[in-house]
């Protein structure tokens, strides 16, 4: 990528829960090659440890495998002990892990919404628990990986849009909490994105969702990682407690029934 310095993030450590996969590697992977070293967290220590060295691999710096599971606040804690321990330091903060599943309300059990309402949500809240006095320290910012779905009623996402619009409006209250700390705080909505595990999994068959996106394509994980190495990037050093929807515009098209 060359729409940014080469060394933006040089001595700076990002923490990136979800950093296994998809659109939260993809950040992690931007975010190293513009210099910064990082800690990738997620259930699968295995895949996690191929993911890091794989990260490296590509970008010439250090990323550790920090497995846990987000509902676990012990787990996380000690994840962030280790990249502390490694690092000395964290400045930026991505909350991504995230689960889903394509189910309408009726069939949703009870522990299938509380799972992934325990995932997003309080996975978010146990992460920001956990590294918020680094971040005091180093005057850094969280960016939440959100979801345009909770801007209407989206079928068979009840569970991910409860989530999710939690964790937009605790991301504003962390942003006038610790903004007068230095501390930043914003989501990136992201609407469409056509080369993750999570669209394979969760499109519909025979519907073209591009038809009608304002900017006229799918997106693509890259998108999204631009976005937060510009929201991470010191020409976002007034922007905070904000979501910015990266959908192509998607989210203000009237789809008639
Ligand atoms: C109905 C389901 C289900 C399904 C799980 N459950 N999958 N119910 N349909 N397809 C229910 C289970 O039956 C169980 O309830 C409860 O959820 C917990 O399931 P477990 O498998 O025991 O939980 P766990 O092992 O902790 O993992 C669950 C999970 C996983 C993490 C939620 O299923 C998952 O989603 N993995 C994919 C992660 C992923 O793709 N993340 C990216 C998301 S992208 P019962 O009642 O049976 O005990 C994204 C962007 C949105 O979110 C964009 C949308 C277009």
């Amino acid at each position: 990528m060359d729409t940014f310095r080469q060394d933006l993030f040089r001595g700076k450590v990002l923490f990136c829960t979800g950093g296994r996969s998809g659109i939260c590697y993809e950040i992690t992977q931007t975010m190293m090659g513009l210099g910064a070293d990082a800690a990738i967290v997620g259930r699968d220590a295995k895949g996690l440890e191929e993911s890091a060295n794989k990260l490296s691999k590509a970008t010439g710096r250090k990323c550790l495998a920090t497995p846990a599971d987000v509902r676990d606040a012990k787990a996380v804690q000690g994840a962030v002990k280790a990249t502390i321990e490694k690092f000395g330091r964290i400045d930026f903060v991505v909350c991504g892990a995230a689960g889903n599943f394509l189910v309408p309300i009726s069939g949703m059990s009870e522990n299938a919404f509380k799972t992934v309402v325990e995932i997003d949500l309080l996975g978010t809240y146990h992460t920001v628990k956990a590294t918020l006095p680094h971040l005091r320290e180093s005057k850094g910012a969280y960016l939440h990986i959100g979801v345009t779905l909770h801007y209407r009623g989206t079928p068979w996402q009840a569970h991910v849009s409860a989530a999710k619009a939690g964790v937009h409006a605790l991301s504003r209250v962390i942003a006038v909490e610790e903004g007068p700390r230095g501390v930043r705080s914003n989501v990136i909505a992201p609407g469409l994105i056509g080369d993750t595990g999570g669209w394979d999994r969760l499109s519909v068959k025979d519907y073209d969702p591009s038809k009608g996106v304002p900017l006229g394509r799918i997106g693509t994980k890259m998108d999204i990682a631009q976005a937060a190495v510009f929201i991470f990037s010191p020409a976002a050093e007034y922007i905070t407690g904000t979501e910015i929807p990266v959908d192509g515009g998607d989210h203000h098209l009237y789809r008639s029934p």
